[in-house]
């Protein structure tokens, strides 16, 4: 019996894996515009970590980790996501004592959430992320916005809504919070049973229920904006006024409420509006989480970061119509013909492939005519040909596979010959 692959997970094949690097290369080439580093954490992390990090009463904390003990009996759980891993790093690395700060990072890599498949929801998906870390400033709130806009946008898409709030510092969160238990606790039983737990843990997040979604008190909820103090009020503000310099356009949305606890003043999501993107619209999300480095035992620092799956971009691409240019071809196909000249392709490949030339060869003892159809699918811009007549003649004949030109080429210039046609 065959084994098939788990739910939620899937192959990424030669065709489609070239969209990926693409993909990667550019998330990796505005990284490095902005002056973010790479940084590469474990897949695997002690499980305390995310509790503590993501929050305990999070969908990502109570349903979705993938947790399992070692043979050591520690707990550990697969990354659901990679703010808590690289602030964890941060603290461990005692990056907060490098000369330049902020620390600017960048990761990507894969992330696993027990979540119902479905279009755009997957079990494992690939997070770009970046986090900018130990600057309070909001001008890096913006930066951190553009740095994912132009990333979608060098990509081709043009169908975006940046959906921005703020979340407000610890003093306008305690009460809006306050307002918000005052707000529901009266009708708290007509609320899922997920709603009723969160009501005095974390009522903020009754505003994201799906099922509860279209109850009135929804809509009347107080918002966060009537809740902010002074200071709140100007981060966020000047947060605007740095996304205006760079033309930025954005919607505000006092509704929007983040899935993890790390989050305080600005929150944002880029989501797409191409139509027939499917159910789930969120591009990107991210924000600030001022108060992580401390929970997870370093000192005071600001920080605000982002991600996207790698997935969803590529469903959004595929919405807007937006073909991405792969290269494929082949440079040069080697036909041999004879088993002298199979014996001599041999070393002419390994010196093609020696200058950098992508070239290929038959290893299935095929007849001229299927070799050159393969050289065809391969969509090879030079066909070497090499018979005995070539062999003695210490030439090999070269055909450019564009203009239908023929030409002999002696066999030690092949390499020079490619090249300078390239
Ligand atoms: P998040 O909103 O949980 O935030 O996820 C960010 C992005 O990851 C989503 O917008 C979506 O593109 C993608 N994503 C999440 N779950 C799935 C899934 N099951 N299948 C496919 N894609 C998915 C975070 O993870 C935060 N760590 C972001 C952040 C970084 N905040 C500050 N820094």
């Amino acid at each position: 019996m065959s084994i098939n692959i788990p739910r939620g997970t899937k192959d990424i094949l030669p065709g489609e894996v070239e969209k990926w690097q693409l993909i990667e290369q550019k998330a990796k080439e505005v990284s490095a515009r902005f002056n973010y580093k790479e940084i590469r954490t474990p897949i695997f992390e002690h499980t305390d970590l995310f509790q503590r990090g993501v929050g305990d009463s999070t969908d990502i904390v109570q349903k979705e980790m993938y947790t399992f003990n070692d043979r050591g009996d520690r707990s550990l759980t697969l990354r659901p996501e990679g703010t808590a891993p690289v602030t964890r790093s941060y603290v461990e690395n005692k990056m907060f004592g490098l000369p330049g700060q902020p620390v600017k990072l960048f990761y990507i890599q894969p992330m696993f959430r027990y979540e119902r498949p479905q279009a755009g929801r997957y079990r494992q998906f690939v997070q770009f992320g970046i986090e900018a870390m130990g600057s309070a400033d909001p001008a890096i709130d913006a930066e951190v916005i553009s740095l994912a806009m132009t990333v979608y946008r060098e990509l081709g898409l043009k169908k975006l809504r940046l959906v921005l709030n703020t979340l407000g510092d610890a003093q306008s969160r305690k009460s809006h919070k306050e307002a918000l238990i005052a707000h529901f606790e009266p009708r708290i039983d007509e609320f899922c049973s997920d709603c009723q737990n969160r009501l005095l843990k974390n009522p903020l997040r009754i505003l994201d229920c799906k099922k509860d979604r279209d109850h009135e008190l929804m809509k009347s909820a107080p918002s966060i904006l009537e809740h902010l103090n002074e200071e709140s009020k100007t981060y966020f503000e000047d947060v605007k006024t740095s996304l205006d310099a760079m033309n930025i356009d954005y919607v505000i949305d006092p509704t929007l409420v983040r899935g993890l606890d790390y989050y305080n003043h600005t929150a944002f999501e880029i989501m797409s509006e191409a139509e027939g993107f499917g159910a789930i619209t969120t591009l990107s999300g991210g924000g600030r989480y001022n108060g992580l480095v401390e929970d997870l035992g370093g000192p005071a620092t600001p920080s605000i970061g982002f991600a996207m799956s790698l997935e969803r971009l590529l469903l959004a691409l595929e919405a807007e119509g937006v073909t991405l240019e792969t290269e494929e071809e082949l440079d040069c196909y080697v036909v041999a013909l004879g088993d002298e000249a199979k014996q001599k392709s041999v070393s002419i490949l390994s010196q093609l492939r020696q200058n950098g030339i992508k070239s290929d060869k038959d290893y299935l003892d095929k007849k001229m005519k299927a070799q050159f159809k393969a050289a065809d699918r391969l969509k090879a811009k030079y066909v070497a040909i090499l018979g005995e007549e070539e062999l003695t003649k210490g030439i090999i004949n070269v055909k450019n596979m564009d203009s239908g030109d023929q030409q002999e080429v002696v066999i030690e210039e092949l390499s020079t010959f490619i090249k300078q046609g390239k």
